[in-house]
């Protein structure tokens, strides 16, 4: 058995339409938890997609005359750009048309119908295409799916798996694995569900056949949902050595709210009904409105990613993505708070201090990382300060607490910023050249653990800031936390970390009105 790897994945997105700002919020948090536990040292397989079977799929293509697959071949493009575009370092992109999944969901077939949990039936019921998801009667809500998706009437001949056989077994499980479902108010949805009762689920379609077919049923294909959520094994290399990579099981699936029941429910059953073993994980975030507005169609405000980045740069949305709303809560997302975190927090306050303190050692200290002498009690505790990051933040991204991270480091550049304005080290020049280099001995380590720790985050900017403090590539993991600035080094002349974003109000269109 090899090391345990961290594995942490996203969910694999539809290639219906192409991405928007809100599959950037899921892949970057996902990715500042990746690139946080690899400057930890731990080995990280992150994993991120296209799902690309199915109804919604077809006939996305179809409304553009395409083949299916060469549209998914266009559209998955498209999300590979995003991940290029957002700085996201996953380690495998998965597309569910490819022959290594295709060989995984027969795999799984074979393994379901030996244990006996697949027997043929007739379903008759509802269907949105929209959530690729079957209704009761029931639970329609005046006609309509509860999401509000239009629903369709089906009756066709098809597999079922017996996950009414797996009510107990999963409500076991989530009472001895009380992190599994996170955070707590989506475990007390799930475990309602289940506790209501499961009916078997219908896992082929046989009125279209854009999907993988059901080996031994000819004119079946595999339930776009059973198909997307084996991504996760494929990618850890199910069949053939999921048991022996240290890959699986995964430490946690992303997900957003709308699709837990298929993680928490659906996924584990089908695990168990194949005697693999289960997620850890699964972390369910919230969604974004924009100025108050659901994301829709009609309102035309599904944001490009580039529309954003163009303006307030990559690093910019990224940390607007992580810091503005609590992860695992819903938020908005309107200009105001754009500008506030982007050019208030992320340039004015961080880029501020970076830059003033990099420009005071240029001028005053010869260009030189400057040595300390006698440290005052504000010296030791902005150093102490800055020195407790690490711990605290490990234990936030234990429970994926990215929000409440950023604010751990926000209350060191908070500190830092007064520490500056109360020592006024630009004023001792003439009269106290040695306290002046402390203070700015004292600044620069604390740039030089913020930089370290904002790399997950804002990586160019953080890489930026470590070459100006003349930090190598060698020091820049987590390992490094503590090995202090050379004093004496030279440094580069200093350079603005996060030039001002255009004050032009965004193009006509780039944001729904009042943006
Ligand atoms: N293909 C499925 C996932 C299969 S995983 C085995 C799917 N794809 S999706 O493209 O529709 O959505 C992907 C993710 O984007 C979901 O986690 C969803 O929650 C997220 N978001 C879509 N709109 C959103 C917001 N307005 N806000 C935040 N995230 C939302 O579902």
């Amino acid at each position: 058995m090899s090391d345990q790897i961290f594995n942490i994945t996203t969910p694999i997105y539809y290639v219906n339409g192409p991405p928007h700002i809100a599959h950037a919020y899921t892949s970057v948090n996902s990715d500042v938890i990746a690139r946080f536990m690899r400057l930890d040292g731990r080995k990280v397989w992150f994993v991120t997609g296209t799902d690309e079977h199915g109804q919604k799929v077809a006939q996305a293509a179809r409304a553009e005359g395409c083949e299916p697959l060469e549209f998914c071949d266009r559209i998955s493009a498209r999300f590979q750009d995003m991940n290029r575009l957002m700085n996201i370092s996953h380690d495998d992109f998965i597309r569910t048309t490819e022959p290594r999944h295709k060989n995984a969901v027969r795999a799984m077939w074979e393994k379901l119908k030996a244990s006996g949990y697949i027997y043929e039936g007739v379903f008759a019921g509802w269907y949105s295409v929209r959530d690729e998801q079957f209704f009761d009667e029931a639970e329609l809500v005046d006609g309509q799916a509860p999401t509000g998706a239009p629903v369709e009437w089906v009756e066709e001949r098809n597999l079922f798996f017996r996950l009414s056989a797996f009510g107990e077994a999963l409500l076991e499980f989530y009472d001895s694995h009380p992190d599994f479902i996170a955070p707590a108010s989506r475990r007390n949805e799930v475990v309602g569900f289940v506790r209501e009762g499961l009916r078997d689920l219908s896992i082929s379609r046989a009125s279209f056949d854009w999907g993988i077919p059901v080996p031994g049923h000819p004119g079946q294909v595999t339930y776009v949902w059973l198909d997307a959520l084996l991504n996760y094994a494929t990618s850890a290399g199910y069949p053939d050595s999921l048991a022996a990579n240290g890959v699986w099981p995964a430490d946690v699936h992303v997900v957003g709210k709308d699709i837990i029941r298929f993680h928490c429910v659906f996924w584990p059953a089908f695990l168990m009904a194949a005697d693999l073993p289960l997620p850890k994980r699964v972390f369910a975030h919230g969604w974004w409105t924009v100025e108050g507005e659901k994301m829709s169609k009609s309102l035309d405000n599904f944001i490009p990613p580039e529309r954003l980045t163009e303006r307030f740069g990559v690093d910019g949305v990224r940390f607007f993505l992580v810091r503005e709303m609590a992860f695992g809560a819903d938020g908005d997302m309107t200009e105001v708070a754009l500008q506030r975190r982007i050019v208030g927090e992320l340039g004015n306050e961080f880029g501020n201090l970076a830059h003033r303190t990099l420009t005071m050692i240029a001028r005053y200290c010869d260009g030189r990382t400057p040595a300390p002498g006698v440290l005052t009690a504000q010296d030791e505790a902005l150093l102490a300060q800055a020195a407790a990051m690490l711990p605290a933040l490990r234990l936030q991204f234990g429970e994926q607490a990215l929000q409440a991270a950023t604010q751990v480091i926000w209350n060191v550049v908070g500190a830092a910023n007064k520490y500056l304005q109360d020592e006024a080290p630009w004023t001792r020049a003439k009269g106290d050249p040695d306290r002046l280099k402390t203070i700015l001995h004292v600044a620069a380590e604390t740039l030089r653990r913020l930089a370290l720790v904002l790399q997950p985050f804002v990586p160019d900017a953080a890489a930026n800031l470590l070459d100006q403090l003349g930090v190598g590539p060698q020091a820049r993991s987590f390992a490094s936390f503590d090995q202090a600035l050379v004093a004496g080094a030279p440094l580069p002349d200093p350079r603005v970390l996060f030039p001002r974003p255009e004050s032009a109000p965004p193009p006509a269109g780039a944001m729904p009105s009042p943006m």
